[in-house]
């Protein structure tokens, strides 16, 4: 693929990063850049939830938030793609500035809170989509979140789920972004239980002939107690598998002064360890029983397959995106696939919890 980044990153980097953001969209929309698929390394293939993924590099959630940008993110090379947090109805989001780019620790820190606009305009998106003659190839989610000022989290799940249940290969339930008042105390025992079950529900009564896998994506900042509890939780309630994990409110020693006092998730670089260890202790805790995204601070096929070693059967970035531009997922899957390969794997499956082993 032609590279254009050395030339676009610069220029972008003199905007305001949401501003940036929003260009990168446009781009996208408009189909100036370049696509990047290419073929698929056979080794990298792999078959989870019975859905088939050319390659385990997925889009993260919160870069395609009104799932504008499904086919030309797919076509950057992704195996799959999650556009999302969707809310049932618009909303603004918090204050800007609420995007800060750290750019020697190739870290982002973000307080969006859930800008979107909305749930009707993100399904019917996917409804062209599904309606269209052509559609690049991947795999597609959608990471389902709630509206700032809604008291029942669990009903605002349950209109996702029966939304777009029908229009999407598997749906992501986000308790995890530190920007939603209230939104990380669902990952608790009891709470988690009944949402997970109403969600569960709502899928049922859908009545498809194919559900999609629903996936509960945690954070990085919890206790011992809160992860065998999430574990718990996971294995009992019947969901389908986890994704491992959000943005962090920790800050680092790394991070500077001028910064580390804004509040919001940090991802990027330097989520990798703590993001990669939670993994670890939920696949041991899961028995590795239960497929797992792996996502936070992966900017290389190295840091791919670690993950995938600690016990992830697919892998996410968006901040490294930022910092090395699309042609990342093409090395990425390169890069990969000859680590596999150099370790005797035979499929990304087989390199699964290889840690644990
Ligand atoms: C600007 C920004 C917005 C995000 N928005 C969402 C979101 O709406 N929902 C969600 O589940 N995660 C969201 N995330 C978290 C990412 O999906 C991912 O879990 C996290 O950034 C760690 O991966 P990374 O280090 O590769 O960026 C967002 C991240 C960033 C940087």
């Amino acid at each position: 693929m032609i590279d254009l980044f050395p030339l676009a990153g610069p220029l972008l980097f003199r905007f305001d990063p949401e501003v940036a953001h929003g260009l990168t969209i446009r781009a996208l929309k408009a189909g100036v850049i370049p696509a990047g698929r290419g073929v698929d390394d056979p080794v990298l293939h792999t078959r989870v939830w019975g859905l088939d993924f050319t390659n385990p590099v997925g889009l993260a959630a919160g870069f395609d938030k009104n799932a504008e940008v499904v086919d030309a993110t797919l076509k950057l090379g992704f195996g799959f793609v999650e556009p999302g947090s969707v809310t049932p109805r618009p909303q603004p989001g918090n204050p800007r500035p609420r995007l800060f780019r750290l750019v020697e620790q190739r870290a982002v820190i973000n307080r969006m809170g859930f800008n979107n606009e909305g749930l009707e305009a993100f399904a019917q998106r996917l409804e062209r989509r599904r309606d269209a003659a052509r559609r690049a190839p991947g795999v597609v989610g959608a990471n389902l979140g709630k509206n700032k000022d809604t008291v029942d989290a669990a009903d605002d799940y349950v209109i996702g789920v029966r939304r777009l249940a029908p229009l999407v290969d598997y749906l992501a339930v986000n308790v995890s972004s530190p920007n939603t008042p209230g939104l990380r105390a669902l990952q608790g025992r009891e709470p988690l239980r009944a949402l997970l079950d109403r969600v569960l529900e709502a899928r049922a009564a859908c009545g498809l002939s194919r559900n999609p896998p629903v996936l509960l994506k945690i954070a990085p900042d919890l206790t011992v107690e809160d992860k065998s509890d999430i574990a718990a939780v996971a294995l009992e309630s019947g969901i389908d598998g986890l994704i491992v994990s959000n943005t962090t409110i920790a800050r680092p020693d790394e991070i500077p002064q001028a910064l580390r006092g804004e509040a919001g998730g940090l991802s990027g670089r330097p989520l990798f360890a703590p993001s990669t260890s939670v993994l670890r202790e939920i696949y041991a805790l899961t028995n590795g029983k239960l497929p797992i995204i792996g996502v936070g601070g992966i900017s290389s096929g190295a840091d791919a397959y670690a993950k995938i070693r600690a016990g992830a059967s697919l892998v996410q970035f968006y901040s490294a995106m930022v910092y090395a531009g699309p042609a990342l997922i093409h090395r990425m899957r390169r890069d990969l696939a000859e680590l596999l390969r150099r370790d005797g794997f035979k499929s990304v499956g087989e390199a699964v919890g290889a840690d644990h082993r």
